[in-house]
């Protein structure tokens, strides 16, 4: 974590220096642009290749590379092998600084580690194919939000993220009609936020999550009719929300779920029919509410959940506060 906060910073610098400098390529430089922004650069090689960098003898660059390998993690440890015929894998870590938006093709292609936020927002070209150019990406540092896509159909072309940092937002994507293929995230450093999906029918796509660092909402997708992809997830580091989903029949998913540190609220679920699934739930640090589901027969709700938070609601009418 903290390789990954100190890298992470040194390459928002470079990458700042690097952006504003504009002038010849060939003679070594210190220079102060217009921004104020100090950029340094060594001459270059007849070959293309940079000069090196020593601070103090500190080789600056090519340790700033050794690091960002280090803190991307899973990149193994290189050993020395005996020579052999078959080819050796030369794949290598390739890393992005910046924000992804919709034009995809500023991607490089294989990339495997963005130090940024990706925000596919209202992109109407974007499809499965060309969410292609992620398939080797397993760790966004920033938020992943997809939102308003009206022809996206799956997202399979994240299959091998493993990390996302901050934020992980599936809205509004009419056509989306399941997210299997973000189904290598273990962890979500921030909030994950599933809402106004039309056609999403499960989140199986969720299921080796098993932290959430901020909230977690499931929010209006009319034709959810199951959370069982959240299965894995055992903390939630804010509010737990299920709200307005119109065809979900149970939050049997839940059942892994020990503790929520913000309220926890099942409500407007119209075809909701138990809250079994809240069973093993036995801290909440905020206030309960189960309200307003109205096929809901609240004497039902499992005797543990009843007195969970800092206050109850539990009643089919509408909710109110506590
Ligand atoms: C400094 O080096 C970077 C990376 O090689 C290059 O993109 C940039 O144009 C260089 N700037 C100057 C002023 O030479
Ligand atoms: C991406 O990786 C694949 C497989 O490792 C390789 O065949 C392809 O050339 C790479 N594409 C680019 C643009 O580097
Ligand atoms: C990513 O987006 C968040 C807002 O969701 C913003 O606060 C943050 O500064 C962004 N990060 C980068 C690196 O742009
Ligand atoms: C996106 O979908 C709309 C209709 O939903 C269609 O007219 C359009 O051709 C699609 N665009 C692409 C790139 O598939
Ligand atoms: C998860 O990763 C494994 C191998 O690393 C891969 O075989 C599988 O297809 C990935 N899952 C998804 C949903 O892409
Ligand atoms: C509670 O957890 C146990 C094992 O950890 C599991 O067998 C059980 O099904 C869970 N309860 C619910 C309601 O999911």
């Amino acid at each position: 974590m903290r390789w990954r906060c100190v890298t992470g910073g040194l390459l928002v610098v470079m990458g700042l220096a690097v952006v504003h400098a504009a002038l010849e390529h060939d003679e070594p430089i210190i220079g102060v642009d217009l921004d104020g922004n100090l950029f340094i650069n060594t001459s270059s090689s007849a070959d293309g290749h940079t000069r090196r960098l020593l601070l103090n003898g500190v080789d600056v660059l090519r340790e700033l590379t050794e690091l960002r390998q280090k803190c991307a993690g899973n990149v193994p440890r290189t050993t020395t092998t005996a020579p052999s015929t078959v080819a050796a894998s030369t794949a290598m870590p390739v890393s992005y600084t910046g924000t992804v938006g919709c034009q995809l093709e500023s991607v490089p292609s294989n990339v495997t580690h963005l130090f940024g936020n990706v925000s596919l927002s209202f992109c109407p070209l974007l499809t499965a194919e060309s969410l292609k150019v992620f398939n080797e990406l397993v760790y966004v540092s920033g938020d992943l939000k997809i939102e308003l896509n009206t022809n996206l159909t799956n997202v399979d072309g994240l299959g091998s993220i493993t990390s996302v940092g901050d934020s992980f937002f599936i809205n509004s994507n009419d056509a989306l009609i399941n997210v299997a293929g973000v189904g290598n995230i273990t962890s979500v450093g921030g909030d994950v936020d599933i809402r106004y999906n039309e056609a999403l029918v499960n989140v199986d796509g969720l299921g080796s999550i098993t932290s959430v660092g901020g909230y977690l909402s499931i929010f209006s997708n009319p034709v959810l009719d199951n959370v069982d992809g959240l299965r894995s997830i055992t903390d939630v580091g804010g509010y737990l929300s299920i709200r307005a989903n119109a065809a979900l029949t149970n939050v049997d998913g839940l059942g892994s779920i020990t503790i929520v540190r913000g309220y926890l609220g099942i409500y407007g679920n119209d075809a909701l029919t138990n809250v079994d699934g809240l069973g093993n739930i036995t801290s909440v640090e905020g206030t309960l509410h189960i309200c307003s589901n109205s096929q809901l027969d609240t004497s039902t709700v499992p005797e543990s959940v009843r007195s969970l938070g800092t206050c109850q609601v539990i009643t089919s009418e509408n909710c109110m506060t506590c």
